[in-house]
């Protein structure tokens, strides 16, 4: 199994891409790092907990990151995610797992001298980019860090930049700079992972309390998604970064050169895509554009189906 760390900041659509990882036979997750983005990094790390404590993961660490952008000011997106960041069904119990000693920083650092493992990071890229500035050396030992983050369209909080790169363009611009493997899936690619009806079924047969929960996540980020953007069908952003881990067929990518916008006046957070090979900069990152829908719902039906 391909060893994995997961870097996120749940999170409806983080919550969901936490129990592919914990579930997929793929993938074997060593870690969960928690980040400032949907709510505040306590909330976040509460939330994580709270999903492996669902998925009944005891081994998994869930350690705690940045909670604030490397420059910029805090900025939560409460308005999509509610006042827990996984609002929805309604938890008051302090969950099962506990919070790591260690900070997310030294988990990574622990993780990568002891092995080369994967990256996905389906929030900012706040924690990776203080890493790789603390311990370039540990740079060659990201076997790929995979991020759902950027566009190679519109965006979702300005008109051209996409939440995750938003928050923190300085971090994101510094890892793609790093030079590491670098994969976007972004806007383009995540709306085409739409909770449809016929995705809602699928999760209604399975029969478990964990999938009525999963549906009462889904049917909230549809209410926001319906009311803040007029989506018929929220998109499930997150877990599209595991898939893409999972089985790369799932999520077709293209080489292309990736800059972040981090001065535009009106674009900042911006993720410049060169698809058509206008600047002549040599590609520097893979690009998702093409989801297997079929196959990406069945990898995360068959992760909730397995954890039981
Ligand atoms: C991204 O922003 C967050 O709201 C989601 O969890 C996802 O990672 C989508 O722009
Ligand atoms: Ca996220």
């Amino acid at each position: 199994a391909i060893p994995l760390v997961l870097d996120c900041d749940p999170g409806h659509d983080d919550a969901m891409a936490l129990l592919l990882a914990v579930a997929d036979p793929a993938v074997e997750l060593l870690g969960v790092t928690t980040v400032h983005g949907n709510q505040t990094v306590e909330k976040c790390t509460l939330n994580a907990r709270r999903v492996l404590s669902l998925a009944r993961v005891s081994e998994v660490p869930v350690a705690r990151g940045a909670d604030r952008p490397l420059v910029r000011p805090l900025r939560i997106a409460d308005d999509v995610h509610g006042e827990t960041g996984l609002d929805g069904p309604l938890f008051t119990d302090e969950p099962r797992v506990p919070e790591a000693t260690t900070s997310a920083h030294e988990l990574l650092i622990d993780v990568l001298t002891r092995q080369p493992a994967t990256i996905v990071a389906t929030g900012a890229l706040t924690n990776i980019a203080r890493l790789l500035a603390d311990r370039p050396d540990l740079a060659g030992r990201i076997d790929q860090l995979v991020w759902m983050g950027g566009s190679t369209e519109r965006g979702n909080v300005t008109p051209y930049a996409e939440a995750n790169c938003f928050v923190d363009p300085e971090a994101a611009d510094q890892v793609l700079q790093s030079g590491i493997p670098f994969t976007m899936c972004g806007l383009n690619v995540t709306h085409q992972a739409l909770v449809t009806e016929d995705v809602l079924k699928a999760f209604g047969q399975i029969g478990t309390p964990l999938a009525h929960i999963c549906i009462e996540w889904m049917t909230f980020f549809a209410s926001t998604y319906r009311r803040l953007w007029g989506f018929t069908a929220p998109p499930l952003h997150d877990p599209v970064a595991v898939a893409r881990v999972i089985d790369p067929s799932i999520v077709g990518c293209v080489e292309a050169n990736v800059v972040i916008e981090t001065a535009g006046e009106w674009t900042a957070g911006a993720t410049a895509v060169d698809l058509h090979h206008y600047t002549g900069r040599a590609p520097n990152a893979r690009v998702a554009v093409e989801l297997d829908r079929t196959a990406f719902w069945a990898k995360l039906v068959d992760a909730v189906k397995l954890i039981g």
